[in-house]
């Protein structure tokens, strides 16, 4: 399949999807398998999750480039080896109960939640030399699952790289600040499907210049009801959220309305 059908197969029958950020991550630690698998049970429509690169070459989903702030561990997850890292506990700085969770690899989410619900899957280390998306696409299709992940980044020389590799995988641009570019063009450079916007610097003429040149728009992190509901308001395609049932909550009577 192409990217854009792909793309499009996420939608099915609906408007708005529900991405669970690094998983359901406010009720449990961020991109953990816990996290991932109670996304699915409140019924998010996506995961979102992000992926790094152990000192020999493994792709692993954790947010920052130290494990300091989500483990018992120091130091750059880039200077250890797999098994070094999942010797750390990535549980319990959240909460006591999720004690023994582990940084899980990306094909043990493959595992796990897998063609469940589709993974966003955002690759944060642009380096040529680590081969990274390399390694994250060979994950994808040792693991047969191109037909359900999206891959995103803000750096654009990773969606142009996964590009030149692939035309099957849907990719989305994050963008961080208020847009002073052409964003349509900016997405047919890329090759991309869909703009990944911080919903504060989102307007209603963004979304309309985006759907009116036939592509989509997500926003994050959105947590609070006011702001979940304004981006409904404006017609965004995918809200990127720490808690899953709340969103779920207002999209739904926002539908019926
Ligand atoms: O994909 C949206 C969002 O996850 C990007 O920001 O810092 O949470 O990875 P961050
Ligand atoms: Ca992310």
């Amino acid at each position: 399949m192409k990217s854009e059908e792909v793309f499009r197969s996420f939608f099915k029958t609906k408007s708005s999807l529900v991405i669970a950020h690094r998983g359901y991550s406010k009720i449990a630690p961020e991109n953990t398998i816990s996290a991932f698998k109670l996304a699915v049970r409140f019924k998010a429509d996506m995961i979102e999750l992000d992926v790094r690169i152990t000192k020999d070459g493994t792709p692993v989903i954790i947010h920052d480039s130290k494990v300091d702030r989500t483990t018992n561990g120091t130091g750059r997850v880039k200077n250890f080896y797999l098994w070094v890292l999942r010797e750390l506990d990535a549980g319990s700085w959240f909460d006591h109960k999720y004690i023994g969770e582990k940084i899980p690899t990306l094909k043990e989410v493959f595992d796990a939640v897998g063609g469940k619900i589709p993974i966003n899957i955002e690759i944060k280390s642009a380096s040529i030399k680590d081969k990274l998306t390399e390694k994250v696409l060979a994950v994808i299709y040792e693991n047969e699952i191109a037909d359900n992940v999206l891959i995103s980044s803000f750096d654009p020389r990773v969606l142009k790289n996964v590009r030149k590799l692939t035309d099957e995988i849907p990719t989305g641009f994050l963008y961080h600040y208020p847009i002073y570019f052409n964003p349509v063009r900016t997405l047919l450079n890329l090759g991309a499907n869909v703009l990944i916007h911080n919903y504060k610097f989102t307007t209603p003429k963004l979304v309309e210049k985006l759907h009116n040149a036939g592509f989509k728009i997500f926003v994050y992190t959105v947590n609070s009801p006011n702001h979940i509901l304004k981006m409904l308001e404006i017609g965004v395609d995918g809200i990127i959220t720490d808690d899953v049932k709340l969103t779920r909550r207002i999209l739904n009577s926002f539908n019926q309305t």
